[in-house]
This record gives C-alpha cells, structure tokens and sequence, in this order.
C-alpha cells in the first residue's frame, strides 16, 4: 500500500465507525482495524474525522458571463476547491451557437485539463437545441456526459430556452439515461419589475433582489416540476432558495417524482437583507437570497431529504467589477463565491449540532454522486473507491478570510465567517492536495470524469 490513514473516526452517509484506510495507486483497497504494511506512510488522524471529498456540483469557472469573465480560472477554481474539501468539481460548459454537445465539453476540456487541480466534469448547457443537437444527447451520453443544463431566464444574454425546448430536453434526457438541470426564474416578471425599477430611479442592490424575489422563483420551479410531471420525467433544479419551491419539489417527490433539489450554502445562511448592506452588490447573484422564511424552508428541506445536494454556484468576480453596477443593480455581474467554503461550513453547522455529519457527506457527496453518474467511484469511503479523503478536525476553530481563503478574488461574502472544526488534510485519487492551511497540488491532476448514464 503506499498510504494508510490511522485511527480515524470514518463519517459515510450512512455510518461512523473507527477504522483504518489503506490506498493504493489513488484507490482505497483496505477499510479495517489497525491496518499494517511497512511500505505505505502512515497519516495519523487520531482524534479527527475521515470524510469524502465533497463533490461540487454546480460551479462556473472561467465563465463569460454579465460582461466579464468569472474571476476563478480553472486552477484558481480547483485549487480552492481542494482547501475546502472538494475533491470533484462540476463545471458549467455553455453551448455557443451553432456548437455540438461534445465539441462544447472537448472546448472546455482543452481549457480545463492544464489546469485542475481536482477532478472535474462538465454539465453542458444547452442553449441552441437544433435537431441534430438533440439527436447528439446519445453521443454525449457515451462520452461521458450524462447532465445538462437549461436556463429558463437570461433571456438578453442568449443563455434561455423556451418551454418547447425544455420538455424536448426532458424527454430526450429521459430516453439517453441523462438528468436535465434547470435554473429557474420567471424572466418575464424579472424584465418587466427591472424595467420599472430603473424609470423610478430605484437602483441599490435591494432591487436586484425585488426585481426576482420568491414568488419570480417560485413560478419557474411549479412550471418546471409541473412538466417533468406530465412528462414523468427526473428533473433537477439548481440553486432552490424560495419556501413555495421548496413545498412544490416535496408534493412532488410526496406523489412519486424523481424530483431533485439542489441549495446553496449561501441561501442557508444569507437572507435578503444582505441587499440592504453597503456592500449589498457583492451579494447580488441570482436567484438572490430570500427572506427567513425560505431560509427555513431549506433547512426543513434539508432534514426531510427533500433538498437533494449542496452545491456552490461559485462563480465569483472581483470588486472593481461589482463596483460597475454601485449605481445600478442591473450592471452587477451575477454570482458570488463559496467552492472553498461550502463543506467547512455545512460540517461546522453539523459539528454545532444543527444536522449529523452524515447528512452532510450525503448532501455534499453520496447524492451528487449518485444524481450525477460517477458513485461509486466518488462521494463515498468504499473499497474500490477512488481515495479523495478529507481529514477533518473537529476541534478546529477557523475564521474565514479574504487572506486565508485560495481563490483569485479580491474579497469574501464569508468574510469573518467563525466555523467550528476545519479541514486539516484533503487527499485527491491518494495524492495530499491541502495541508494545514497550505495547497499542496499541482495543476493538471485533475482528470475529467466519464460519468455513467442512469438506468
Ligand atoms: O448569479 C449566478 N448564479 N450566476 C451564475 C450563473 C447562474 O445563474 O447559475
Ligand atoms: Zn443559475
Ligand atoms: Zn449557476
């Protein structure tokens, strides 16, 4: 063996036990009492936790988007991904027009592979569905790409589909063995209360999020669950963050759905108040942070298991560029950052005692892995299973900064963020990726995953 984790304390989603792990050639091939080889190094991880490595399902690195580029390239992405955890990163590849499906995954891949950190997989984004796209889902499946992703706003930057195209997709998705992401918001509601917004001079960050609060949500989430229903069949959706979405995905998953929901952290712990801050704009990201009573929701959601997977949305920008929209919210780029901070703080809140620990490996690991089509290689400690380890110290306290975070970006929402327990290792395939606060990778270990097609 060439390593063997020591008397650590295991955390699946499903047990917590004392054990050993040996791994060999980046896969875990021993789980047992006191473990021995006089070969392998020894990582002594008494008195911590032995999790997986969290998967990060929804991210948007380097991406062109709201007049810029995400401030995170590919390395600076997976390099913050490894210092929080995350082992697996799903990165969003925007389908440009006139562009196949694996020709838009082969772009990102030429982009991505130099540089990541981690393992990584795309979701593709469908965004010109021309029958020959359609009937490219099959070969995307084969390659490995067994997710994509529609918007069902974003309407001026090209990025919408229309509801035709949604359920085309659906049933295409359906039939090939794929799952169908959506980003839900009512883009009409959304131009229409902008437009009068601006003419009455009310431009602060607090419109942004008037201008797309819960029930401009709430409707693309009924609509969307309402076609997979008739249609019967999975549908996903990314980033939830209002209560009456909440209560429609679990009617649906109540009646028998494959219905799944994904939040962010940064819904769990903002609300819209944020907006009212000074720095409100760095908030702004859509769908944008609720009121409690969604924030209540979610958490609700997240103990029924009616919340499916933690994800980021990270995709951040740099200061200089919020600044742009300081005097008009529409001028914000959207998004905001979390890749290195969503399993340190969901494990903090399990540690002060809000969920189990094992709910927080099923949400951040079990269940992407299992929705997206890469368990058991990923998102469990199995033998067979790849060796993306996090030891986690329970013990630790941990102030999150702009100075100790790994990003590219100039600032953090989770600034002064105080979490109880922190990640003191993470290992990517067996190979230390993060130590005590330092990276400790190298950009270009990260494989693209072949992700298997769902039965
Ligand atoms: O504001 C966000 N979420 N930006 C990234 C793109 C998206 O909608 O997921
Ligand atoms: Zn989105
Ligand atoms: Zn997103």
């Amino acid at each position: 063996m060439d390593k063997i984790i020591k008397n650590g304390t295991i955390i699946t989603a499903f047990d917590t036990f004392r054990a050993d792990i040996g791994i060999e050639d980046g896969k875990i091939v021993m789980i047992a009492k006191d473990i021995k080889d006089e070969k392998a190094e020894i990582i002594d991880a008494k008195g911590k936790y032995v999790l997986p490595g969290a998967i990060d399902s929804h991210t948007h690195l380097q991406m062109p988007f709201g007049g810029t580029i995400s401030a995170d390239n590919y390395e600076a992405g997976t390099r913050a991904a490894a210092c929080g955890g995350v082992t697996t990163v799903f990165d969003f590849a925007l389908q440009q027009k006139g562009h196949g499906i694996v020709q838009t995954a082969k772009e990102r891949d030429a982009l991505c592979a130099p540089q990541a950190c981690v393992d990584y997989a795309f979701h593709v984004a469908i965004t010109d569905l021309r029958p020959e796209v359609l009937d490219e889902f099959k070969a995307a499946v084969e390659f490995g790409i067994s997710s994509f992703k529609v918007f069902m706003v974003y309407k001026k930057e090209g990025l919408m589909v229309n509801d035709g195209v949604l359920c085309k997709v659906l049933e295409k998705a359906k039939e090939v063995g794929a799952i169908i992401a959506v980003h839900a918001e009512n883009p009409d509601l959304i131009d229409a209360r902008t437009e009068d917004f601006l003419k009455e001079g009310k431009t602060s960050a607090w419109y942004h999020y008037l201008s797309r609060p819960e029930f401009v949500e709430a409707e693309a989430d009924i609509r969307a669950i309402h076609w997979a229903k008739s249609l019967n069949t999975p549908l996903y959706i990314v980033h939830l963050a209002n209560k009456q979405g909440m209560d429609e995905v679990k009617k649906a998953r109540d009646e028998g759905y494959e219905i799944y929901a994904e939040t962010c952290p940064q819904y769990l712990h903002f609300t819209n108040e944020v907006y009212k801050r000074e720095d409100g704009r760095n908030f702004v990201c859509s769908p944008p942070m609720k009121a409690q009573e969604s924030q209540d929701a979610l958490w609700l959601g997240i103990k029924s298991g009616d919340i499916a997977t933690i994800a980021t949305d990270h995709c951040p920008f740099q200061s200089y560029e919020k600044d742009w929209g300081k005097d008009d919210f529409t001028k914000i780029p959207n998004g905001c950052m979390g890749i290195e901070n969503m399993y340190p703080y969901m494990l903090s809140e399990a540690n002060k005692g809000r969920i189990t620990l094992n709910k927080v490996v099923e949400l951040c690991c079990k269940n992407p892995a299992k929705i997206y089509g890469c368990a058991p290689e990923k998102g469990t400690i199995a033998v067979g299973s790849d060796a993306d380890i996090v030891i986690y110290d329970p013990n630790k306290k941990f102030t999150v900064s702009k100075d100790n975070m790994h990003s590219d970006v100039d600032y953090t929402i989770w600034e002064g963020l105080e979490l109880n327990g922190y990640v003191d290792m993470t290992f990517s395939r067996g190979k230390l990726v993060f130590k005590d606060g330092e990276f400790c990778g190298e950009p270009g270990w990260g494989k693209l995953l072949k992700r298997k097609a769902r039965k």
